[in-house]
């Protein structure tokens, strides 16, 4: 069983709710995750970058909410402040427009759990809520018996992994099919 989240948390003002994600939610996770790339990703990748990772990388796994390992914040008038994931299973970063194949489960004795697709809207930027979710998905990771995390950064997720303890790995220039080249860092932390 998975901790559930319940309490709702007051941010100026607006009372914030975090659920777990449900496939009704997905046209509102598009325009979140649009709006969050293309404001918070500025100063870390150009336009060419932003648009191209959004048609060909960043988007929901839908297999995360199928799962019931993914997570959004709610407010109290029903949008969508922020949504994250972590995973049980091996794909490391993309949503559905980037997967292929079988998706297989990761053995929590041998390997790190997932953290996944991490999106705040701007309006709710730097308030902890990325933290709130991180806390969230590393502790239904560490109930399932996974001792360690990994994901796959952007450049503008490197100051928040960092912050919350994951270390670099892999430097990964990822060419995209329009041949726009997308710098990430593949990061990992201990579970303690
Ligand atoms: C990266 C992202 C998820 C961070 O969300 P957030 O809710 O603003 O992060 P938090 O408020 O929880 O930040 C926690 C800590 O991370 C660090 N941090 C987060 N964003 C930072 C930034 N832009 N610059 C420097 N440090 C940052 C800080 O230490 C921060 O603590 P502080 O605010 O007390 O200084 C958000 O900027 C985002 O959605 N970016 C666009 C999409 C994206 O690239 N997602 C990452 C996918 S891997």
């Amino acid at each position: 069983m998975q901790p559930h989240p319940t309490e709702p948390n007051r941010y100026n003002s607006r009372v914030l709710r975090l659920r777990a994600a449900s496939p009704d939610d997905l046209p509102a996770l598009r325009t979140l995750i649009a709006e969050s790339v293309r404001a918070l990703s500025i100063g870390f990748y150009d336009d060419a970058q932003r648009e191209s990772g959004l048609r060909h990388v960043f988007g929901v796994d839908s297999q995360l909410i199928a799962d019931g390992t993914y997570f959004v914040f709610v407010d109290d008038l029903g949008a969508l402040a922020a949504a994250g994931g972590w995973s049980r299973r091996r794909t490391l970063y993309g949503g559905d427009q980037a997967k292929s194949g079988p998706d297989d489960l990761l053995d929590p004795a041998r390997e790190p759990a997932r953290i996944r697709a991490f999106f705040v809207h701007p309006d709710f930027a730097r308030r902890g809520l990325a933290r709130r979710l991180f806390t969230h998905c590393r502790d239904c990771a560490r109930a399932e018996g996974f001792t360690a995390l990994e994901l796959m950064a952007t450049l503008p997720g490197v100051p928040l992994y960092t912050a919350l303890g994951f270390t670099p790995m892999v430097h990964e220039d990822a060419v995209l099919p329009d041949g726009v080249v997308l710098p990430m860092v593949q990061m990992r932390v201990a579970v303690d």
